[in-house]
């Protein structure tokens, strides 16, 4: 009987310890019996620092820790296209026809969308076949607009394509702050589809691949 009682005391007892210590707000926990689970030790993003322990001024760096919330100089985003190195030169625009297309071969899905972005922002010049005949090259607005579809381009590197959608080429502005690596590498992609192909009447079936490779490689 007594230690049914005892037993009763106890169980009563450490109920209310339970609830009262479980009771307040969320935030300010009672008795921390495991303070790593309730405070984070990674740097939240959206948490105020603590000012005595972190700065965010550079030259007060050396006596807290420095912490700005940017991501550190030179990272990338997961997946993202390698940023483009050559100077806008002319030792650049050489060296750009060995710059190799990161992109593979365009999904159906891409190629819709090359196709929106080239008569968006191409287009207006170029034509939406890339023939020069465009409205502000028809109307003699804008000068020396390049038919994509000549063989010089045919033959020009992807890469050099690239160079000057980048940094842009006398008339033809740059693109590199309104399209991304990733859109600017599907244009040319696209480019290539509206340009007559090289040995593209080849009946040979078997050789096609290798061809394609071979040119590929020679880019
Ligand atoms: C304002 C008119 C204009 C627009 C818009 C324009 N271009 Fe051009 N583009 C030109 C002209 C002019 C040239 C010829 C530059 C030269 O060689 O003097 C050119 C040349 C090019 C070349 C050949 C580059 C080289 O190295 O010779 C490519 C490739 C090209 N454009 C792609 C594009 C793409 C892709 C877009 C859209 C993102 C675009 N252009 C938008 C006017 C334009």
């Amino acid at each position: 009987m007594k230690l049914k009682k005892i037993i009763w005391v106890t169980a009563v007892a450490a109920t209310v310890v339970a609830t009262v210590g479980s009771c307040g707000v969320k935030r300010e926990p009672g008795t921390i019996y495991m303070p790593d689970m309730a405070y984070s030790r990674a740097y939240e993003t959206n948490a105020l620092l603590d000012s005595s322990m972190f700065t965010s001024s550079e030259p007060a760096a050396g006596h807290k820790i420095f912490y700005n919330r940017r991501p550190v100089p030179g990272t990338m985003e997961r997946g993202e296209i390698a940023a483009y190195t050559l100077p806008n030169d002319s030792v650049g625009y050489r060296m750009s026809a060995g710059v190799v297309n990161p992109l593979g071969p365009l999904s159906k899905q891409d190629s819709a969308e090359a196709a929106r972005l080239f008569n968006i922002n191409c287009a207006i010049c170029h034509g939406a076949k890339g023939a020069a005949n465009g409205p502000l090259a028809t109307s003699g607005k804008i000068g020396g607009v390049a038919n994509l579809t000549l063989d010089m381009y045919v033959k020009m590197a992807d890469g050099t394509m690239y160079h000057s959608i980048h940094y842009g080429k006398n008339n033809m502005g740059s693109y590199a702050s309104q399209l991304s690596r990733k859109q600017r590498w599907q244009l040319v992609q696209y480019i290539r589809a509206l340009q007559p192909k090289p040995a593209a009447a080849t009946p040979v079936m078997a050789s096609a691949k290798t061809d394609t490779a071979a040119t590929a490689a020679k880019k």
